[in-house]
């Protein structure tokens, strides 16, 4: 045993009125917020942050970004809420999307007051966005920044205002459990370091839970030494919806993916070529296909009346899909045409400083792209660059809106009643919040949102965290059975390791990268991965329902022979719940909601009479059913 580093843990058990389940942009809004409605209430509550990683640097910001995404200045939440649903299909809580929309501003503000550099119009480089300054707009809600230390900037301000030593880092959470009286209540979340031989039990009154969205669930496009390379974080493996699905929350909308459009693999973003430099993609025959084919999605059988108007991130993909399918690929960015057009009017100088924003927009965000421009000899003002459609991703913050179900804002007319009990951000689990990626039919927040989000749900849990001073929260499972249940990876390897003399052969037990390939493959294959060019239809799904019963089956063998296998093993296994739930959810919405990122090839056209509605479902953690039902759309703004 002491060969591997493995005797029993020593467990950490602790308890605290507010936890916090990861360091991302929703952590570190709700950690920046949460003392301050705590003390306005006089109040000394004792509050935990705990990250698998190291928070200056973990989540989908830990690279950097080069424009935030979400600023409304000019333009009023209402037509933030309009953008939004257009973006998604029709369908999205627009009361939570308004709620974002009318406070995301002040969180950017603070981004600034922090030291986050905001380009600004010329003149108004001295002036605050608080004071009045215009910024650079790439479009009408993204804003540019000088990014790269973006994420390091924001945990600061979160660590300052908690106290590090409130803050956990390098803690895997695997499991919520309920309350020993209540099971529809949550008390308690266990998980194990990283780094360290210690196991970490934390009973709480209330946890947010943002672990972010999730990552490598589909087969990626890279291979070989690139494999690893993904548009989304690697941080985030489905723990946010597996978490919260095991603890019987209600999820909403989580047939919805993003398929990003981005450039071939570096996963560089789009947006700041598309919006601030006006780039046009084209085919492999140099046409602007996306002008010249523009009338595809104006077909109202299958479109609706969706392909009016702005094109959604969705159709966008159709368009570029339908091209490689007809055989017109590759497809490009055409950066040079973009660069030539804007340095028309500009002194060398000038143009200089525009190659060098064109190099900064990944240097800032996505290294990794200037790896491969670099390595094609590709200088974006010469030479075009090919853009793809990546893997699937789960979201529910960028331009997605799987996520969970949450209790909206009680202020805003014409909202259900049944939209909002309680308290904001709660799920449908008492005591358990969520923002960000977590919350469902909500996308396009972003990391502004994102931070917002958290700092609302944070009010609302001192709220949560007062009115319930005197309860106590109570595990329904014992301390030996998490440490059993989490430790099972370990215990399966050791005694199993000497059956055989390879140690990644052995018929006892599975490595978390061999399962984690047989999931990626037969959601790829089966689940509208890029194999089948994003389609799927019933018969495919039902191959995939029992593919994924036997997977989960089969994980229970995960070997883990170090703890860096042992953390691969449970964000595979929270992968798999996340899958499944997705999976689920296409198998019941009988149309295609989102062509562009997947086809029900079966039911390939948008159905508005029978599915302009939410799907929403629950996991039963012991008899292992999914519960799927549709719950009502509602507009609520014009
Ligand atoms: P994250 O910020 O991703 O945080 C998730 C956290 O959970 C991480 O700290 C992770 O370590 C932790 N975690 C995960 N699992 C566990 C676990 N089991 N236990 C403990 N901790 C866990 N927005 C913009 O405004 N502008 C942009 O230009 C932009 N570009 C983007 C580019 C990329 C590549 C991506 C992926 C996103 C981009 N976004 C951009 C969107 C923005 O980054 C996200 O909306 C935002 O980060 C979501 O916040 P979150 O807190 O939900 O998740
Ligand atoms: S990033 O978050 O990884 O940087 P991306 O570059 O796609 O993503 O998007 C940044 C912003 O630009 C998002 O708000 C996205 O909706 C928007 N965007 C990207 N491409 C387009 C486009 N062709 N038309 C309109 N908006 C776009």
């Amino acid at each position: 045993m002491a060969e591997f580093g493995f005797g029993n843990p020593e467990i950490v058990e602790e308890e605290v009125d507010v936890l916090i389940i990861g360091g991302g942009m929703a952590a570190c809004g709700a950690a920046f917020e949460i003392g301050q409605w705590a003390k306005a209430a006089g109040a000394n509550l004792k509050i935990k942050l705990v990250d698998k990683a190291a928070l200056s640097r973990s989540g989908a910001v830990a690279q950097g970004l080069s424009a935030i995404n979400t600023y409304c200045g000019e333009n009023d939440p209402s037509d933030y809420v309009r953008y939004v649903r257009n973006d998604l299909m029709g369908i999205i809580r627009e009361d939570l999307v308004y709620d974002v929309g009318r406070h995301v501003d002040d969180s950017v503000h603070n981004f600034e007051d922090w030291g986050l550099p905001i380009w600004k119009q010329p003149g108004d480089e001295d002036k605050s966005l608080r004071a009045g300054g215009k910024p650079v707009r790439s479009g009408k809600w993204q804003i540019m920044i000088n990014g790269e230390s973006y994420k390091w900037i924001v945990a600061e301000a979160a660590k300052k205002a908690l106290g590090m030593e409130n803050i956990q880092e390098r803690v895997f959470i695997v499991r919520l459990v309920t309350d020993k009286n209540d099971p529809s209540r949550v008390a308690a979340a266990a998980g194990f370091s990283v780094r360290e031989h210690k196991l970490y039990i934390y009973k709480f009154k209330c946890c947010l839970l943002v672990a972010g969205g999730a990552v490598n669930v589909f087969r990626p496009r890279s291979v070989g030494e690139g494999t690893g390379r993904a548009w989304y974080p690697v941080w985030n493996a489905g723990s946010t919806y597996a978490m919260a699905a095991e603890c019987g929350a209600e999820l909403t909308m989580m047939e919805n993916r993003f398929v990003p459009a981005r450039f071939k693999d570096g996963y560089g973003p789009v947006g700041a070529w598309f919006l601030l430099f006006k780039a046009k993609v084209m085919n492999g025959f140099g046409e602007d296909y996306s002008t010249l084919r523009a009338d595809i999605i104006k077909d109202e059988k299958r479109f609706g009346k969706y392909g009016h108007g702005v094109p959604g991130t969705c159709l966008r993909n159709h368009i570029m899909l339908e091209e490689m399918l007809a055989g017109r690929g590759p497809i490009y960015m055409d950066t040079p045409t973009a660069m030539q057009k804007l340095a028309e009017k500009m002194t060398p100088k000038e143009v200089k400083h525009l190659e060098a924003e064109a190099w900064e927009d990944f240097l800032d965000m996505t290294i990794g792209q200037c790896g491969i421009w670099a390595g094609e000899n590709i200088e974006p003002e010469k030479t075009p660059s090919e853009i793809m459609p990546t893997e699937p991703y789960l979201l529910g913050s960028h331009s997605g809106c799987a996520g969970i179900w949450v209790s909206g804002p009680t202020d805003l007319p014409g909202v259900p009643e049944e939209w909002s009990w309680g308290y904001r951000s709660m799920t449908t689990v008492k005591g358990l919040f969520t923002a960000g990626d977590g919350v469902g039919a909500s996308g396009h927040k972003f990391s502004s949102g994102s931070f917002t989000e958290g700092r609302i749900a944070a009010k609302a849990m001192v709220r949560f965290a007062l009115d319930n001073k005197d309860w106590k929260p109570e595990s329904s499972r014992t301390t030996a059975e998490l440490v059993e249940e989490i430790y099972r990876p370990v215990k399966t390897f050791l005694e199993h390791k000497d059956y055989t003399t390879a140690i990644d052969v052995n018929p006892h037990y599975i490595t978390p990268k061999m399962l984690q390939f047989r999931l990626q493959k037969l959601m790829d294959e089966y689940v509208a991965g890029v194999a089948t060019y994003y389609r799927t239809n019933g018969a495919m799904l039902k191959v995939a329902e029992k593919k994924l019963e036997m997977l989960k089956e089969d994980s229970l063998k995960m070997r883990a022979k170090d703890l860096h296998e042992l953390l691969r093993a449970w964000e595979n296994y929270h992968r798999i719940i996340a899958a499944e739930a997705h999976m689920k959810h296409i198998q019941f919405r009988e149309e295609t909601r989102y062509p562009g990122f997947y086809y029900r090839m079966d039911h390939n056209y948008i159905d508005d009479e029978n599915w302009k509605c939410f799907v929403n479902s629950r996991y039963d953690r012991n008899t292992k059913q999914w519960e799927i039902k549709k719950v009502p759309y509602v507009q609520l703004i014009k």
